[in-house]
């Protein structure tokens, strides 16, 4: 008999509200895990915000957040980074000064650093594999001596999913990855997430401003609409849908 896996990620009744705006108005959101899911919606739908709330970096003032059956809510973010949650930001942060190289290991010590079992077992030797790997992932290799600061857009974006990666989530949040590249870049980015999904079969879950990467990426979607959930669904199903078209595929063509 097999047992279904919790969801990877269960956001219930959750509100978020800063200085009295709601940025996330009793939202719920269900990935299964090995989905590809992508929360769309237009500027200000609190996407983002949900991303923070998921990962840890905001507490939301009602509701709760479960990843893999365990309830996070309370939780520190890098304690999530643990649990097996990593994510790219919309604006990537990485640091302009080091290297390609430098950035994804230093990402695998700030997940691990604190531990003085990382430092006497030799962490940082045995990082470089995970390392290579990881840039390998993004096809970043060729690019790992050059400093971060004369990366592309484009690069700098797969550089942080990179640095994601190194730490071998079971669930990927990625924050419009593909906002501020060119079209070809935009299309190499699709081409590489989706590859490593089905590597590796980890949950992605992504919020997306671009519909072709939707359609190309996502299994299911979720729109998001000034902090509440007008759908959840096929992506041919929500697409077709009258009010998301208003809110937001009309706005956008
Ligand atoms: N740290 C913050 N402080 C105050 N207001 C915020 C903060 N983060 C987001 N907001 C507000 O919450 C709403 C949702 O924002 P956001 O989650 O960034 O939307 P999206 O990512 O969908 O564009 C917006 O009205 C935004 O101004
Ligand atoms: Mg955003």
């Amino acid at each position: 008999m097999t047992t279904t896996p919790p969801p990877a990620v269960e956001v219930r009744n959750v509100v978020k509200r800063f200085a009295g705006n709601t940025a996330l108005d009793d939202v719920e959101l269900t990935v299964p895990a090995g989905q590809v899911h992508a929360v769309i919606g237009p500027n200000g739908a609190g996407k983002s915000t949900l991303f923070a709330v998921i990962a840890g970096e905001h507490r939301p003032d009602r509701g709760t957040v479960h990843i893999a059956g365990q309830n996070v809510t309370s939780m520190a973010a890098h304690r999530r980074v643990k649990a097996g949650v990593a994510r790219a930001f919309q604006v990537a942060r990485v640091f302009a000064e080091m290297t390609v190289e430098e950035n994804v290991t230093v990402a695998v010590v700030a997940a691990h650093g604190t531990s003085r079992v990382f430092w006497s077992g030799g962490g940082l030797r045995r990082a470089r594999r995970p390392v290579a790997e990881a840039l390998e992932e993004m096809r970043l290799g060729d690019l790992r001596k050059r400093q971060a600061r004369a990366l592309s857009q484009g690069d700098r974006k797969r550089l942080e999913i990179a640095m994601a990666l190194v730490l071998e989530p079971k669930l990927l949040l990625l924050d419009e990855p593909t906002a501020g590249m060119s079209p070809e870049e935009t299309a190499a980015t699709v081409e590489l997430v989706h590859e490593l999904w089905t590597h590796t079969g980890l949950t992605v879950l992504l919020t997306e401003h671009d519909m072709q990467v939707v359609f190309g990426l996502a299994q299911q979607l979720t729109v998001l609409n000034r902090g509440t959930v007008l759908c959840t669904g096929d992506p041919a199903v929500v697409r077709e849908r009258e009010d998301v078209r208003e809110i937001y595929l009309g706005a956008s063509t």
